[in-house]
């Protein structure tokens, strides 16, 4: 009996070391940790139950028949984070590339089909090559089947991707099609086919990191939602998103206990706003200073920074934020912005995660650049994703909300449930310079009569009383008091239930 268990711990032996000591030690010399070390640290402490661990290719082409290793590439399993089940799966770069064969794709099918049978979040941790190249066709099936679990789990259970070093192919097209990307700065990159087939195909000399290093996706293609300096940092921030995140679409957000009471005033918040109301302020500070303890985790922080979107709790339940920012653009809604926040908006209801919409907006930005890229049909999905959001929207004003961008940033027309505004609130179809100089275009040689002009505007619509009139606004609040009423609307609205006609699904403008 003893020779048997002897040998079990022998096969495990040879199976945790996965491409051999020498690939290991190319990894850390890297800087990277193996598929296991990432998985112990993500989850909790001794909570990994692996599946497959003796699973081998069946390939036999190219002297594959000679070249196989147990688990043939990727650790699955499942485990918790913070007492919460997750089912896992990482790829071993140190066996053939991580890349995914026919094996090793029923692998991830099997912990694809666990996770979303029982409801629990799904994460993949990548460092892989995509299809593995001596299995052709099986591989690319391989892959369908992976992507094509992907879709089916979309919107019922959340789904991360984390990327730990060179991903190409189906290795960046299965996280794409995942709810959150994220990235370890110099170590990891993502490319539909590497630098060398690059050169070979389009003569194009390209470095990995300019090809699709974290830089390039977290700021230029938006494709991941977040960088880290390194694994353990990537992995601790994994588990700090999950900890915002429901289980699946009908669990509802997760409660943690919150020490900060929800019935405080903040008078910091009074002075918030400039009295030069082109005069930029930090809407970071009014998002952070809504939710729990100042926790807020913020979602794509590198890309159009006109827009912040982010989890927070208020009263220990998680909260969505979505606010202009008018450090940047002065807050501007373009077509990177829409998209941004579009996405992030959605994630949320398919989450029944509820909505705060903090809203500084001077309008959509003008310009060639911005229509020829389509802003029409991008700033669509902005206004599109709140339509549609069933989930709680409680909005408030802080300063402008001028012409179309008033509608998008969930108003009441669209939806909006409670919606408030700061007595700074402008809101309007232009800013008063614009408009006066349209409405009195014959006037503009004289700029005493202009500056009356803007200032009469001004007078009329430079505040939020206009719309309160009409009961657009619910109410015109004081900022110190803003935590304490968002809070108090979204115990209010817990319970909101919308009836929608029949449809198989929406057609969002993509
Ligand atoms: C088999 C692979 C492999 C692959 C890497 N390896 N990719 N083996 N199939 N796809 C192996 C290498 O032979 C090597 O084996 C080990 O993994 C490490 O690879 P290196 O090239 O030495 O590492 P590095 O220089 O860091 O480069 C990593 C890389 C590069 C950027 C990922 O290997 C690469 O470009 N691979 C090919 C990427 C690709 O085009 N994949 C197919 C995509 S098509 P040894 O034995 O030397 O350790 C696809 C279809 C999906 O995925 C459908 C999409 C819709």
């Amino acid at each position: 009996m003893h020779e048997i268990l002897d040998q079990l711990a022998q096969r495990r032996e040879v199976a945790r070391l996965g491409g051999g000591q020498k690939r290991i030690d190319a990894q850390h010399a890297r800087g990277k940790l193996t598929a296991r070390e990432r998985l112990a640290l993500m989850l909790d402490e001794g909570s990994f139950e692996e599946f497959d661990m003796f699973v081998d290719h069946r390939c036999t082409d190219f002297g594959m028949a000679e070249s196989k290793v147990p688990g043939d590439g990727v650790v699955t399993g499942w485990g918790t984070i913070n007492g919460r089940c997750v089912y896992v799966f990482a790829k071993d770069f140190t066996v053939f590339g991580g890349s995914l064969s026919e094996t090793h794709a029923q692998k991830i099918n099997k912990i694809q089909d666990m996770a979303l049978k029982n409801r629990a979040p799904i994460i993949g941790l990548f460092d892989a090559g995509g299809a593995r190249i001596q299995e052709g066709v099986a591989a690319l099936g391989g892959y369908g089947e992976v992507f094509k679990r992907n879709v089916r789990a979309s919107g019922v259970i959340p789904q991360i991707s984390v990327i730990l070093g060179p991903c190409a192919g189906g290795d960046v097209y299965s996280p794409a099609m995942t709810d959150f990307i994220f990235m370890v700065r110099d170590t990891s990159y993502m490319f539909v086919t590497g630098p060398d087939v690059v050169k070979t195909v389009t003569n194009e000399s390209v470095t990995a990191e300019q090809l699709g290093g974290a830089s390039i996706h977290t700021t230029k293609s938006s494709i991941a939602d977040g960088a880290f300096d390194n694994d353990v940092e990537c992995l601790l921030q994994v588990r700090r998103l999950m900890d915002f995140l429901p289980v699946n679409n009908t669990s509802g957000v997760p409660e943690m206990a919150s020490f900060q009471g929800t019935s405080g005033i903040d008078e910091s918040l009074d002075t918030l706003i400039p009295d030069n109301p082109n005069k930029p302020y930090d809407m970071k500070e009014l998002v952070v200073k809504t939710v729990d303890e100042g926790d807020f985790f913020e979602i794509q922080d590198s890309f159009a920074k006109n827009i912040i979107t982010g989890f927070g709790r208020i009263g220990g339940r998680t909260t969505g934020f979505v606010a202009n920012q008018p450090m940047v653009l002065a807050g501007v809604l373009d077509s990177d912005a829409s998209r941004k926040a579009a996405r992030f908006v959605r994630f949320c209801d398919c989450f029944n995660i509820p909505i705060v919409t903090f809203v500084d907006v001077p309008g959509f930005l003008p310009g060639t650049a911005q229509e020829y890229g389509g802003l029409i049909k991008h700033g669509a999905k902005l206004l599109f994703a709140y339509s549609e959001a069933s989930v709680p929207l409680v909005t408030v004003i802080t300063r402008k909300a001028y012409g179309g961008a008033y509608d998008v940033m969930a108003s009441k027309h669209i939806g909006g449930d409670i919606n408030y505004a700061w007595p700074t609130a402008e809101i309007a179809v232009m800013g008063p310079k614009g408009a006066a100089e349209i409405l009195y275009r014959s006037e503009l040689s004289d700029p005493d009569r202009i500056a009356k002009r803007i200032k009469d505007y001004e007078e009329r619509f430079a505040n939020p009383f206009i719309a309160a009139e009409r009961g657009y606004i619910d109410e015109v609040i004081m900022p110190h008091s803003t935590r304490r009423l968002v809070a108090r609307a979204l115990d209010m609205l817990r319970s909101k239930s919308l009836d929608r006609p029949w449809r198989k699904h929406d057609n969002i403008p993509l």
